[in-house]
């Protein structure tokens, strides 16, 4: 009998079967150069199969959206073709998983698209030592209003990026909207200064979001759909004082629409704004519906995750760190067998480009007994 029955229990997402409730975190790790997926990009997610619900690193559904080296996008019809060696990789071994779509907004930057970054308004990010582009470090740029045009534009890139994620075989997509990239540059009072119908009220702030979820609903069924939210963080200089009535408004609406789950970053070990008593998951849990499936996040340890689904605050949770070197992280619960060392904050991307794709990446074994 295992240590972690409830956490190792298959749960309905969707109306599909996942084999457990370890589900793998959306992790960037800039192993696509060209912004195209690749055969060490399929070989990475396919070791990690066992997860019961694998969701992919943030995907660019837009030029604009882009601010990080080396992620493979999907806004073209050559990356979408990129991915599905990936999603068949990943499905031959009995995996599932979503895409996570993610706009940087704010968090973006002009060396990856000569564009200036956009946001919901004209509010720099302070609180930062930049981002690595093609020269280097270098400080993030004032980033311009969407216009409300752009805004339609955008949803439109959502949607488009969906289709495209489904014509590639996912299971569904996830919508990032945490950790203060563009939806949740709109959400929050911190970055939306907006005077018209995205901005003032949370109900007016929450409408980017919304029409973004509907555009995705669009062309997927609400069982393939997620979305993802960071209520405590401070990640991408976020945090506002209405974080509490924000984000229980965000979940009761996201609720209303019977989403395949909402992806709560519960923990604060990812930065915690202090705001305030952080949020916790059966907040959450009170007003979302019963089919909605709840996912807690960071700062993991088996134990807590066993159980926050055993006291029913949760329904899985997502591991990110711990995935990195122990690509059979679901045995290693099942079988009580140690982790690997976690690996060093450097080698989580792959900023040498001296080094091949698979260092750091596909190089970590499964335990030997
Ligand atoms: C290397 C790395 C890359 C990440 N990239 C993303 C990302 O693309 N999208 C996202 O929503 N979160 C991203 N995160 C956050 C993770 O999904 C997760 O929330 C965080 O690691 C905390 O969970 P953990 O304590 O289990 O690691 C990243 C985290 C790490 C360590």
């Amino acid at each position: 009998m295992s240590k972690y029955p409830n956490l190792l229990k298959p749960l309905t997402l969707g109306g599909v079967e996942l084999k457990n409730r370890v589900f793998m975190a959306p992790m960037t790790r800039g192993r696509g150069p060209g912004q195209i997926a690749n055969e060490e990009v399929a070989k990475y997610y396919a070791q990690r199969a066992s997860a019961g619900l694998i969701i992919t690193e943030g995907v660019h559904p837009s030029k604009q959206g882009v601010g990080w080296l080396n992620v493979p996008a999907i806004f073209t019809d050559e990356q979408e073709e990129a991915w599905k060696p990936v999603v068949e990789a990943v499905h031959a071994k009995g995996g599932r998983i979503f895409m996570q779509l993610w706009h940087q907004g704010r968090q973006a930057h002009s060396d990856f698209h000569d564009l200036q970054p956009v946001s919901a308004s004209d509010v720099e990010i302070e609180n930062s030592d930049g981002l690595y582009t093609s020269k280097g470090k270098v400080p993030y740029e004032k980033p311009r209003p969407l216009t409300l045009d752009e805004i339609k534009e955008t949803i439109e890139d959502y949607r488009k990026a969906a289709e495209r994620a489904a014509a590639a075989g996912f299971d569904g997509v996830e919508i990032h909207a945490a950790n203060g990239y563009l939806p949740d540059q709109f959400l929050q009072s911190k970055t939306n200064k907006r005077t018209d119908q995205y901005g003032g009220s949370i109900e007016n702030r929450y409408r980017f979001l919304d029409e973004i979820t509907e555009a995705v609903l669009t062309v997927l069924p609400k069982e393939k759909v997620g979305v993802r939210l960071s209520p405590n963080g401070t990640f991408g200089d976020m945090g506002s004082p209405e974080y509490r009535e924000l984000y229980l408004y965000v979940a009761t609406e996201l609720g209303k629409k019977k989403l395949a789950y909402v992806h709560v970053m519960d923990g604060l070990g990812f930065g915690f704004h202090e705001l305030g008593e952080p949020m916790t998951l059966k907040e959450f849990r009170e007003v979302l519906p019963k089919e909605t499936v709840l996912i807690g996040n960071v700062g993991y340890t088996a134990e807590t995750a066993e159980k926050a689904i055993a006291n029913g605050d949760a329904d899985a949770i997502a591991f990110g760190r711990p995935f990195i070197p122990n690509p059979d992280l679901v045995e290693r619960f099942a079988n009580d067998w140690p982790l690997a060392e976690p690996a060093a904050p450097p080698t989580w991307f792959a900023l040498d480009p001296e080094k091949p794709l698979s260092a750091n990446y596909t190089d970590y074994p499964a335990y030997q007994q």
